[in-house]
């Protein structure tokens, strides 16, 4: 154990996307740490599982159906999070859409969707938000980004795009909302092991082998090593952090591959 288990005791978090994936080991390391945990996404039967794990945990956990392109259905999933537990003191923007596409190639719809759901879905969600906030004089909202979004992003323009788009919103926000006692940050996971995103990006597996000789402590990230960053900002420890990024990829995005890919 790394952090108090009652770390969060007495707050409240909301993560869309939080029944998949780097998601549900996300929700899951909340409860642990003693928050009550909505979960929102399209699909109810993805939250399935780990509303179980969660209750197992001894934690309350609230399931929601909603789609973050939805200003309506977001508003909705907000007030029933407010209805349900009274507060909101965190928002975890996870939920993300991805495939791989030439650019040359990516259908307008195909653009737009990913762009919909990654970039102006996060802005949806955090300004739904922001009134219980205000109200409750403080919160904090986590962003999750992604290395491709720092550079080039060959066959991921809408995804890439989007993604550095979350980057600056985060600090946008942070200093516009800061006034407020809420602080935003991102976390910007590299490849992460098990992932959804992981299957659909590094099918291949000489892909897979090629990535992880670009990534300087040589594997691919752990779910939970997403969770525990985010535990970090949303601690005491990181009361001054606001508008960072905290990129957690093993080294990746430092550039390395000439120096460190051999071997
Ligand atoms: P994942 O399991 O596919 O999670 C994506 C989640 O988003 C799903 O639970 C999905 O649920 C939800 N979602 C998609 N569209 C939605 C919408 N319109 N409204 C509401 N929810 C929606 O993916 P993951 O690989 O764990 O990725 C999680 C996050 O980490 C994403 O932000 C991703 O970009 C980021 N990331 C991942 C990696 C990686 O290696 N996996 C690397 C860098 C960054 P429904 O289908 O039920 O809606
Ligand atoms: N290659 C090229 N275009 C694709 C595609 C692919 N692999 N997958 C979807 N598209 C295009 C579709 O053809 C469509 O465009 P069109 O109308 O011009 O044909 C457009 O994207 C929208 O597709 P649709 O399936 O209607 O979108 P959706 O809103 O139901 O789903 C996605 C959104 C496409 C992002 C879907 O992959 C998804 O739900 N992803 C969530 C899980 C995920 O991506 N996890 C990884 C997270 S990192």
């Amino acid at each position: 154990m790394i952090f108090q288990a009652d770390l969060l005791q007495g707050q409240v978090a909301l993560v869309t996307g939080g029944g998949t994936g780097i998601g549900a080991v996300i929700s899951h390391e909340l409860a642990r740490h003693g928050a009550q945990v909505a979960i929102a996404s399209r699909d109810p039967e993805h939250h399935r599982g780990i509303i179980g794990e969660i209750e197992s945990l001894g934690q309350e956990a609230l399931a929601l159906s909603a789609d973050v392109r939805r200003p309506d259905q977001v508003q909705t999933m907000v007030q029933q999070v407010l209805d349900k537990f009274g507060r909101l003191d965190i928002l975890v923007n996870n939920a993300a859409g991805n495939f791989l596409c030439a650019a040359e190639q990516l259908s307008y719809n195909g653009w737009k969707a990913v762009v919909d759901i990654v970039l102006n879905g996060s802005f949806i969600v955090s300004q739904a938000v922001l009134p219980s906030m205000k109200t409750q004089k403080g919160g904090n909202i986590i962003n999750i980004g992604a290395t491709y979004a720092w550079l080039a992003a060959p066959y991921l323009a809408h995804s890439g795009a989007a993604k550095a788009g979350v980057l600056n919103l985060t600090r946008t926000l942070a200093v516009e909302w800061a006034g407020y006692g809420i602080r935003v940050n991102a976390v910007t996971p590299g490849p992460i092991e098990g992932t959804e995103g992981v299957s659909r990006l590094m099918g291949n597996p000489q892909v897979r082998e090629a990535t992880i000789r670009s990534i300087p402590l040589r594997r691919l990230g752990k779910k939970e090593e997403i969770a525990w960053a985010i535990l970090y900002l949303l601690s005491p420890a990181a009361a001054y952090v606001t508008g960072h990024n905290l990129v957690v990829d093993g080294g990746m995005c430092l550039g390395s591959r000439q120096y460190g890919a051999e071997g």
